[in-house]
């Protein structure tokens, strides 16, 4: 998993793994429809504050508890925490949350290579106006046929990635592809603004409502901020694991977050200037980018070819996202039950295929199967996302702010940073290194994983359930 390290800082093999997982579907698909539907910029502004608060403290502690224990999710908090049981059911609720992620990750992963095909075939050529792309797609998705076939496709190309080793391959060529795609979603972004009516995009995206935030919608941008950095089920642990004691906790980890941020917002930027030049809805659910991005791609020109790369890129995104889910089931299996690697990843992704099913048919046969209102996919997406995501988190947090501790947790992090941590955190943001005694990023970081983080999660869980 570490890439190749001649030229490179010490951790950019993992920073490049890390955001493989990190930039995804979630970036690209999830973010902008979320923020449609929760009232953009006020929303938007709580995601970033949920990364900044919670998000980065726990990113530092998952790798923190990687690279101490060298294992998968499970065995890492049995032995950082001298198996105690507790803590080893946390651990199995990651791979349980891994299963529940995946299932309708695939549905949404194999739409995308579905378009990637529409694309070839030159569907887009038709869509000159949003509804004819909207009826499409409502077509396509309520097809059993269209959707379980690429879903499969899909988990059958991440059971190939993660087994035929062509995983070096991808991360080798997530450094080419990956830069290509925020090329192509900048393009977007700036041809978007050029549009008449772009500006209101903008203006939905940067200018808060703060009317629109509720419990609810605090707990929507929570999570996404766990789903976003692939937080709060171990995958960050797992690639923690493959850590060594001279890499760079802290500024792998800032990295990411920030490659992350950035991709979002610029999808955002893309997407929304679109959607508002065509007098279109926002609040359009989990369609919104395929039915306004082939209506964009069919207007520009050379638009096809773009299209084609642009849904061929979101599946290598997703590819790599999926392979790092996989992963920390994957890895807890072949540590534990010596099962062959190639049996596990089978066995687990056609699981994860069978429990996707309802999710793929939700927009069809199943669509009138409602519980609360939500769909079957509504409601994998609103447990993972929302409950065991940010619960996981806490439990992170409390277990590296208060069964870990201060001293083995600060040690553990000092490896490999340079002396960084003990430096004051004022100065290091005018990147001068100044011992500090008690303002040192180290223990700023400690006060935000002891009492910080946990107690905004839990104030977020009672807000969303209307006790506070
Ligand atoms: N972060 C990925 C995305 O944004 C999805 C993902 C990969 C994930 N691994 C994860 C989400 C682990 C939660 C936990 O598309």
């Amino acid at each position: 998993m570490k890439g190749k390290r001649e030229n490179w800082g010490s951790s950019f093999g993992f920073i490049l793994a890390a955001a493989g997982s990190a930039v995804g579907l979630g970036n690209i698909w999830k973010f902008p429809y979320i923020a449609g539907e929760n009232g953009g910029a006020a929303f938007i502004v709580v995601y970033l504050i949920s990364i900044l608060l919670i998000g980065i403290p726990i990113f530092i502690s998952e790798l923190i508890i990687g690279r101490k224990s060298q294992l998968n999710v499970v065995g890492a908090y049995k032995k950082l925490s001298n198996n105690n049981p507790f803590w080893s059911i946390v651990g199995y609720m990651g791979i349980f949350t891994a299963f529940v992620i995946l299932s309708y990750y695939n549905v949404v992963a194999g739409w995308s290579i579905g378009y990637f095909f529409e694309g070839l075939k030159g569907t887009f050529n038709d869509f000159t106006t949003v509804e004819l792309a909207s009826n499409y797609f409502g077509n396509q998705t309520s097809s059993t046929f269209w959707i379980i076939s690429w879903q499969l496709i899909f988990v059958a190309l991440s059971v190939y990635v993660v087994f035929s080793g062509v995983r070096k391959g991808i991360e080798k060529y997530s450094k080419l592809l990956m830069p290509i795609l925020l090329i192509i979603l900048i393009f977007l972004a700036v041809w978007g603004s050029s549009l008449k009516g772009g500006s209101a995009g903008l203006a939905f995206l940067f200018k808060p409502n703060w009317g629109s935030i509720n419990g609810k919608v605090i707990l929507i941008a929570l999570g996404h901020a766990f789903f976003t950095l692939s937080l709060g089920m171990g995958a960050i642990i797992t690639y923690g694991s493959y850590f060594s004691k001279d890499d760079n906790i802290l500024t792998s980890a800032l990295w990411v977050v920030f490659l992350d941020t950035f991709i979002a917002i610029v999808a955002g930027i893309a997407i929304f200037t679109s959607v508002f030049s065509m007098g279109f809805n926002p609040a359009d659910g989990p369609g919104l980018i395929f039915n306004i991005l082939p209506t964009v791609f069919n207007k520009m020109p050379g638009g096809n070819i773009f299209g084609i790369l642009f849904f061929l890129l979101l599946s290598i995104a997703a590819l790599t996202s999926a392979v790092s889910l996989l992963e920390v089931i994957t890895s807890y299996f072949v540590d534990n039950k010596n099962y062959s690697r190639h049996r596990v990843v089978i066995i687990s992704a056609f699981i994860t295929f069978l429990v996707g099913i309802p999710s793929a048919m939700s927009f069809g046969l199943l669509k009138d199967y409602q519980i609360f209102q939500k769909s079957f996919f509504d409601i994998m997406d609103f447990l993972s996302a929302n409950i065991l995501l940010p619960g996981g988190g806490l439990l992170i947090a409390i277990f590296i702010g208060w069964k870990y501790g201060y001293k083995k947790s600060l040690d553990a992090l000092e490896s490999g940073s340079n002396e960084w941590f003990k430096s004051n955190i004022f100065f290091a943001f005018l990147g001068k290194k100044v011992p500090a005694k008690k303002l040192s990023i180290g223990n700023v970081w400690f006060i935000f994983i002891r009492f910080i983080a946990p107690v905004l999660i839990t104030l977020v869980f009672l807000k969303s359930i209307g006790i506070i």
